[in-house]
């Protein structure tokens, strides 16, 4: 069947605009028959047969492994290493007969990933994959495929595939804490409870779309920008940063909130917008120092936060997207939106090719 647009003017503004449908099928694929457990779509895995999770990807299916660390090591007490597969596949890693290997990819046909993934699977205890094209390469030669159920996904800047990639992390991470004893019966409802609301507030934070266009506007002139993050919004800065880059051309680089001294800071000046994701946690006051640091060199804040974020934030920031609330562990999946909708409209505003941006392909199949 021929994919259309559906009304929308690129692939990209559909596949953003799908998420809470996408999303809500990829819930009900992992959520367990009684609603208190998680249940893998394509087989079962014991967690507890592993001591470490090795996790390789390229691009977007990258950051999306980078979040899931946090994940599994806060929730499972599971050691994570995550690399880029051009990277994993040449520098010999140590991998052992008691570690999990996990590929995340959107095609299943990325050729960097599928060569790791053949590197590790003479080494590692179990071949995993998350996918969203279930016949591919990547997900045959898996001991156990996982799905996302995004659906086609056109726009070479991913969008739905990355959160449906975190939302099926983010279960298998679930699973991983309760089998290792580390989330009893309780907390594992609780969380599926939230998890069970996400498809909802995103949905609440597409209304924020002509909010996040004006911003949109204002940063369409600019030639750096930054983004921080910290914790599990460190990677997302890092999204934020790069799907900026690939579709509006404007140079963005994501970085930790507290590496910010540490040299990105030297480029600061009234020129540079700096995007702050930013949800109220436990670490939240020392975002407003380091956006203070930023305010006082001239820069320009685009804090992306909840209303208690603003409220705690002052005065002296450039602009803000008040962001609907969220419960911190599902923060990621949900800012990943006005990151997406930032480049967007950026894009749009430029008047770049938003759903083939110059030099870059949807599937990288060669070296
Ligand atoms: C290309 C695409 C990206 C994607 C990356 C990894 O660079 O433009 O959107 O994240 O490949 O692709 P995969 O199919 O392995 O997720």
């Amino acid at each position: 069947t021929r994919i259309e647009k559906a009304g929308h003017k690129h692939f990209m503004a559909k596949e953003i605009a799908e998420q809470p449908v996408v999303l809500a099928d990829a819930f009900k694929a992992y959520r367990g028959a009684d609603g208190k457990s998680i249940t893998l779509p394509s087989g079962e895995l014991d967690f507890t047969a592993c001591d470490r999770i090795t996790m390789v990807a390229c691009g977007t299916a990258f950051i999306a492994c980078q979040v899931a660390k946090y994940w599994f090591e806060q929730l499972a007490q599971l050691p994570v290493e995550v690399d880029i597969a051009s990277e994993y596949r040449y520098r010999k890693p140590v991998i052992s007969d008691k570690s999990y290997a996990l590929f995340v990819s959107q095609s299943g046909e990325t050729a960097d990933t599928l060569a790791a993934l053949r590197y590790a699977k003479e080494r590692a205890a179990k071949i995993l994959s998350v996918v969203n094209v279930p016949e591919s390469s990547i997900a045959r030669e898996s001991d156990l495929a996982l799905p996302i159920m995004a659906g086609v996904e056109v726009g070479v800047a991913s969008t739905k595939a990355f959160t449906c990639q975190l939302l099926a992390l983010a279960a298998l991470a679930l699973k991983a804490g309760h089998q290792r004893g580390h989330l009893d019966d309780a907390e594992m409802v609780a969380r599926l409870q939230k998890l069970s609301l996400l498809p909802g507030i995103v949905n609440q934070s597409l209304a924020l779309e002509g909010a996040i266009e004006r911003v949109a506007q204002l940063i369409a002139p600019a030639q750096d920008v930054l983004f921080l993050g910290r914790g599990p919004m460190y990677p997302l800065a890092m999204e934020g940063a790069l799907k900026l880059k690939e579709i509006s051309y404007i140079h963005a680089e994501g970085y930790a909130s507290g590496e910010l001294k540490h040299g990105p800071i030297a480029l600061i000046d009234k020129e540079v917008p700096v995007v702050v994701m930013a949800p109220t946690d436990e670490l939240f006051d020392k975002t407003v120092s380091n956006m203070q640091e930023v305010m006082a060199r001239g820069g320009k804040v685009v804090l992306i936060t909840d209303a208690a974020g603003a409220a705690e934030a002052g005065d002296g920031v450039w602009q803000t997207i008040i962001m609907p609330d969220i419960d911190p562990f599902l923060a990621p999946i949900l800012y990943a939106v006005p990151a997406q909708l930032l480049a967007y409209h950026t894009a749009v505003a430029k008047g770049t090719d938003v759903d083939q941006p110059r030099n870059l392909a949807k599937s990288v199949t060669v070296e």
